[in-house]
């Protein structure tokens, strides 16, 4: 993709992966997704905003290769995905000063093989004067470490934010041009990357609210040139309302373990719970991490494995730890042979959920009355619990 033109000089560079299928060795790419970096050219100085992934170095340095001078490298965040060319860019134009928070330095000096020299830190709030285009840094920390800041272009209204609003899309069209596909996206994107630091993301859309944002530029995905959905659908995420929904992440060695899912779906859905079922030896964790953002209960089914829960119910129950949904209520459902410690230990691989414990329902062998009727409790309880808090 050849550089292309945002508003009168500035620019979209950067690349479209539209191969790539997972993130950090873990997150589900369906979509592939890009790699956006930014050309401002003010009358005076020139300044490139994020750099993209190793694998595409040529891909943007073949985007340079008529940029006769660059002043300023933006680096909004130190991951590799827009840092990690940082030093080839720099290496092209070795005038340039590379700008960042001071956590940004600190990590880009430990990732990368970068000058110290060439580095320096901008303040929360600093203005940098390209000539007729002016850039505002706003420190905006856990989106997504705890370095991150983003750009605002005060003449064009353009908020750069690099994995802030981002979306893992590959997509010719520069633009959002089909919402309820970048929604999806954003919204897989938010829950995957974004969900454990809800309480920074607040802060982070206040410090953005005085803002007058024609456009919101990140650096994964499409440009939001009607910018206020999105910020709304943050708020959304952020805050808004849990559903009347139970996520059930389940596995199942021989059938009895999925018997009593199907049986406690079936329970719930009778008493107007909304379920959402995710077969871990088939699921797409990223569907899981999204129900995670509005389901009022979790509920992992997991069959005992050498005394302990099965590896993928583990693995699921890690994750969820990890995103530290908002769910109010947990509990736990499977089969085993002879004996175990599957509830202690997945209690103790959750301590970042903050609900309440509903008692579990493990049944030696194969389901039979009294775990059904357990069951029927357990989604007896759900429902009026989640009535009580008014979900729907
Ligand atoms: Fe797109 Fe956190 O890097």
């Amino acid at each position: 993709m050849n550089k292309r033109q945002i508003v009168d000089r500035v620019s979209w560079l950067g690349a479209v992966d539209w191969d790539r299928r997972l993130f950090d060795a873990l997150v589900p790419l369906p979509d592939g997704t890009t790699y956006n970096a930014y050309l401002v050219e003010g009358s005076e100085k020139t300044a490139l905003l994020d750099a993209v992934d190793p694998a595409m170095a040529g891909t943007l340095l073949a985007q340079l290769a008529d940029v006769a001078r660059i002043d300023y490298i933006v680096c909004q965040h130190a991951e590799q995905d827009h840092s990690g060319t940082i030093g080839l860019v720099l290496a092209k134009y070795p005038q340039a000063r590379v700008l960042t928070t001071a956590k940004g330095k600190a990590m880009l000096l430990d990732l990368l093989d970068l000058p110290e020299s060439a580095v320096d830190v901008v303040e929360h709030g600093a203005t940098l004067s390209l000539g007729d285009k002016t850039l505002t840094f706003l420190h905006t920390p856990w989106v997504h470490w705890p370095e991150t800041m983003v750009s605002y272009l005060q003449e064009d209204r353009i908020l750069f934010s690099c994995d802030f609003f981002g979306s893992h899309i590959a997509a010719s069209d520069l633009f959002v041009t089909d919402q309820g596909r970048v929604h999806e996206a954003a919204k897989r994107y938010y829950a995957e990357i974004m969900a454990p630091f809800r309480a920074m993301i607040e802060k982070n859309l206040q410090t953005l609210r005085g803002l007058d944002i024609a456009m919101i530029a990140p650096s994964h995905g499409q440009i939001y040139d009607q910018p206020a959905w999105i910020l709304d659908a943050y708020r959304e995420w952020t805050s808004g309302a849990l559903r009347n929904l139970v996520a059930l992440p389940f596995v199942s060695m021989h059938g009895s373990t999925a018997r009593m899912v199907e049986y406690l779906t079936a329970a719930l859905v009778a008493r107007g719970v909304a379920v959402e079922l995710f077969n871990l030896t088939v699921a797409d964790v990223g569907k899981l991490a999204m129900a995670l953002l509005e389901a009022g209960t979790l509920v992992v089914g997991a069959p005992t494995v050498l005394a302990g829960p099965h590896p993928l119910a583990a693995h699921a129950a890690f994750l969820a730890n990890a995103l530290r949904p908002r769910v109010k209520f947990l509990s736990v459902i499977g089969s085993y042979g002879w004996g175990g410690r599957t509830v202690e230990m997945l209690a103790g691989m959750v301590p970042n959920i903050k609900a309440e414990v509903l008692d579990p329902v493990l049944c030696k062998g194969l389901p039979r009355a009294p775990a059904f009727a357990a069951l029927d409790t357990l989604a007896e309880t759900i429902a009026r619990r989640h009535g009580e808090l008014g979900l729907r």
